[in-house]
């Protein structure tokens, strides 16, 4: 075939394939059941923040869950400070960032408050970064109290443990605070370092800059959706606020899909469409069950 002909045949295989495009709601990709098992450890580590007894690694089924865990590093005392944990895991070869959450419906109210403020994010911390990258101001707030001596430890575990894989996990407000987590050790630590986040159930963080920064920094980026859960629509896009990719959608237990992302409600089947207002959500499903696993201060027997 001359190259002009494979270029006509190119043309029009790409013409067909970019014609779904077009339609407003895009299809999404069914998640496996291996793929789906795959993020039970991450749920635990994100059940564990809420559990007593997470400091010694002994808070019930949720640490049990990962057993082999080392726990380097605890902290917060779950009111100014949201609990926090840092260790490494021997089975998945990685260093373990985990944020707590909070009460879903003080959560709730919160973040429809209309007065929630977007701000530019610290420079210290976050060097390099554009000014137009906002995020919600209590996020940045809660997420600076503990960021230089997380990212202090995630240092000495990096060099002890010979690892490069850093994974940032948290449910509800831990889930915005890993998001911001990512970001900050992306920017942070050496390049060549492979940061992940895994959240469950996050609020909006803050506005599309900064969304495109996450999808930028963090291209390992899971946030878990559950059901008709309320909290992933708060603040409203109307207020300037965006989600970055890698939603994957709980519809019911053993079935869930990868959404394309892009927050803007056009992903059939995924937390937009699903939850289109508050008034349509159902604020349990905040709590899970995620895949079998319930996340909350009542979640820990
Ligand atoms: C930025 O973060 C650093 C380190 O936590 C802190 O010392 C500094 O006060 C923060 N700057 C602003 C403007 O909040
Ligand atoms: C980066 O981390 C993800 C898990 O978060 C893992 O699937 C992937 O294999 C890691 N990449 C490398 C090169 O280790």
């Amino acid at each position: 075939m001359h190259s002009s002909s494979i270029f006509v045949a190119l043309s029009a295989l790409s013409s067909c394939l970019a014609a779904p495009l077009t339609l407003n709601r895009r299809t999404v990709t069914p998640v496996s059941a291996a793929e789906l098992a795959s993020f039970a450890p991450f749920t635990q580590f994100a059940r564990a923040t809420y559990c007593d007894g997470f400091q010694t690694w002994t808070c019930g089924p949720a640490c049990d869950a990962n057993s082999d865990f080392e726990l380097s590093l605890a902290g917060g005392d779950g009111n100014d400070i949201q609990n926090f944990f840092v260790g490494f895991s021997p089975s998945l070869s990685s260093i373990i960032v985990a944020h707590e959450g909070t009460n879903p419906i003080e959560l709730e109210s919160d973040l429809t408050d209309v007065g929630v403020l977007l701000v530019g994010l610290n420079s210290t911390l976050f060097p390099g970064v554009s000014s137009s990258a906002e995020v919600h101001d209590g996020f940045r707030d809660e997420h600076e109290k503990t960021a230089t001596s997380i990212l202090a430890e995630v240092q000495t575990l990096m060099s002890t443990k010979s690892t490069n894989n850093v994974i940032a996990v948290g449910h509800s407000l831990g889930g915005a605070l890993a998001e911001l987590d990512s970001l900050f050790f992306a920017l942070n630590l050496p390049s060549g370092t492979n940061v992940s986040g895994v959240t469950y159930g996050t609020p909006r963080v803050g506005n599309p800059d900064f969304a495109s920064l996450i999808d930028q920094y963090v291209p390992n980026f899971k946030r878990i959706t559950n059901e008709k859960d309320i909290v992933p629509i708060v603040p409203g896009r109307f207020l300037g606020y965006q989600h970055p990719a890698g939603e994957i959608h709980l519809i019911s237990p053993g079935n869930a899909v990868s959404c394309l992302g892009d927050d803007d409600g056009t992903d059939s089947q995924c937390i937009d469409e699903t939850v289109p207002n508050v008034l349509e959500g159902d604020i349990l499903n905040h709590l899970g069950p995620y895949e079998g696993i319930s996340l909350g201060t009542l979640a820990c027997g």
